[in-house]
């Protein structure tokens, strides 16, 4: 007969066995309810502490700093092409050389500046990102925010544009302070969501903050936004105020958050995400 060597050889490992698979469960579980308490980061102009904003070197670097998604500036050139720029001259990101007005020049014309020096020599070869360029930079499962600049003409390009991109729709949201392009972008391309953007002002040092928290509600009603993207201003936000507009059924966006401490309150206050320009750090800072 032959003899069962199974058996001793499988006690010892059904004994030793817990030791090992529950140590990794643990691992597991505690890594699952990491990621799903990490913070929403997005690149502000793309990792742009470290990089030259609105570039593509700026957004790939976002990408390997564990960026959730990128947010970059936009306009409509003179021969109607989407461009990434914060200005509406290239004054700052491209000084010594002649100041091209945006909206007045060709993308040529505006691909023959070093908008990378500024930031540090080593970032000479870059030149003003399109639109489609940017798209390009996006993994799958991460997310742009693209913030439009100019008004409502850009709208059906971006459309267009949109559309010969290999994103998904959840992967991009239109960001402006123009209610306009907000509520335009609503009504034409509804697959993407859409915020409205704010900061606040006080006319004086002891009177209210302008737009109120009623005011805000209003138009993000009035455009059909999916949400409100924010500066940071922790006299005017409070949980009452994040409340509020989630419990109108919108998302609550936050920018430009750069140290931990602001970003741990606005954990805790239940925001979205919060855009900043040191992804890394804010990450591993949490
Ligand atoms: O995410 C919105 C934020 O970027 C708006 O401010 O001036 O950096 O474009 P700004
Ligand atoms: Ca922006």
């Amino acid at each position: 007969t032959r003899t069962d060597h199974t058996m001793p050889l499988k006690m010892p490992l059904q004994r030793h066995s817990r030791f090992i698979v529950l140590p990794i469960l643990l691992c597991l579980v505690s890594f699952c309810a990491e990621v799903a308490n990490a913070q929403f980061i997005v690149a502000h102009r793309g990792a742009s502490h470290d990089a030259p904003e609105n570039t593509l070197a700026a957004f790939r670097l976002a990408w390997e700093q564990h960026a959730d998604a990128i947010e970059g500036d936009f306009y409509l050139s003179k021969d109607g092409q989407i461009v990434c720029i914060h200005d509406r001259t290239t004054k700052r990101t491209a000084p010594g050389r002649p100041e091209l007005t945006v909206a007045q020049s060709t993308l040529s014309e505006l691909r023959t500046l070093d908008v990378g020096s500024w930031k540090d020599k080593r970032f000479a070869s870059e030149r003003i990102p399109t639109l489609l360029e940017v798209l390009d930079t996006v993994p799958d499962g991460k997310r742009i925010f693209i913030e439009i600049k100019c008004g409502p003409e850009i709208v059906p390009v971006l459309k267009q544009h949109l559309q010969t991109s290999k994103l998904k729709p959840e992967q991009i949201v239109i960001i402006c302070f123009n209610e306009e392009v907000v509520s335009q972008s609503r009504q034409t391309m509804p697959q993407y969501k859409a915020n409205w953007l704010t900061s606040y002002k006080q006319a004086t040092p002891v009177s209210a903050w302008k737009p109120t928290l009623d005011d805000v509600l209003r138009t993000l009603k009035r455009s059909g936004a999916t949400g409100l993207g924010t500066n940071g201003n922790l006299k005017v936000i409070d949980q009452a105020f994040v409340d509020s507009i989630q419990a109108a059924g919108l998302e609550f966006h936050v920018w430009t958050v750069n140290e931990a401490k602001s970003a741990g309150t606005f954990k805790s206050l239940g925001v979205q995400s919060i855009t900043t320009d040191r992804p890394a750090f804010i990450r591993n800072a949490e």
